[in-house]
């Protein structure tokens, strides 16, 4: 394999162009919960670049925490069997709760992730994920609120990593691995 921090990485989503969408999910968000308090719950480590621009254009209070996943077994596909690495520190048991992730891939991470925190009793339960690719979905999920469908090929930036390069993107784009191909 090519080393992960020399790949050219081409645009897909310009800073602009998520910086437009975000503030539309943020009204969208903002008015879906007029009245109420959120608690945004972050999946690290892709969703924080996408969570921290999110959650500074709400309009609505909102409580921030964090949960760290992991599947096992995996490379860049997801086995289903996921593990909560680090839980969150607040109660959701009553609360208006927005999961907030990077990107909805075969759904397997989400779909355990939804029916754990179910389980805790929360008032209202939302999924918000920048990326969508439903192309590849194996599970029966649809998010409340997306940012972009892309299509099924590996992207990186705003959040997203390859090896953990990347991350600090403004744009999203795809890698090009030295013969052409997409990572
Ligand atoms: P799922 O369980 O297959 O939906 O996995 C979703 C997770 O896989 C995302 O939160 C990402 O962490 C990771 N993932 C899926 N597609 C990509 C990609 O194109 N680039 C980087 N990470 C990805
Ligand atoms: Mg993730």
């Amino acid at each position: 394999m090519d080393d992960p921090n020399r790949l050219p990485v081409r645009e897909l989503i310009s800073e602009d162009r998520i910086q437009a969408r975000v503030t539309e999910l943020a009204r969208q968000v903002s008015a879906d919960h007029a009245g109420k308090e959120l608690l945004a719950v972050g999946i690290l480590k892709g969703s924080w670049v996408f969570l921290a621009d999110l959650v500074r254009q709400l309009t609505v209070p909102v409580v921030i925490d964090f949960m760290t996943v992991s599947s096992y077994g995996e490379t860049t596909e997801t086995s289903g069997v996921v593990k909560i690495v680090t839980d969150l520190k607040c109660p959701i048991e009553k609360r208006h709760v927005l999961v907030v992730d990077d990107i909805l891939d075969t759904g397997l991470t989400m779909k355990y992730l939804l029916g754990s925190l179910r389980l805790r009793g929360p008032e209202s339960l939302k999924v918000c994920v920048l990326l969508d690719k439903p192309a590849r979905r194996k599970v029966d999920i649809k998010p409340d609120y997306v940012g972009f469908e892309v299509p099924d090929r590996f992207v990186v930036g705003y959040g997203v990593d390859f090896a953990e390069r990347y991350r600090h993107l403004p744009y999203i784009g795809f890698v090009e691995e030295s013969d052409g191909s997409d990572k």
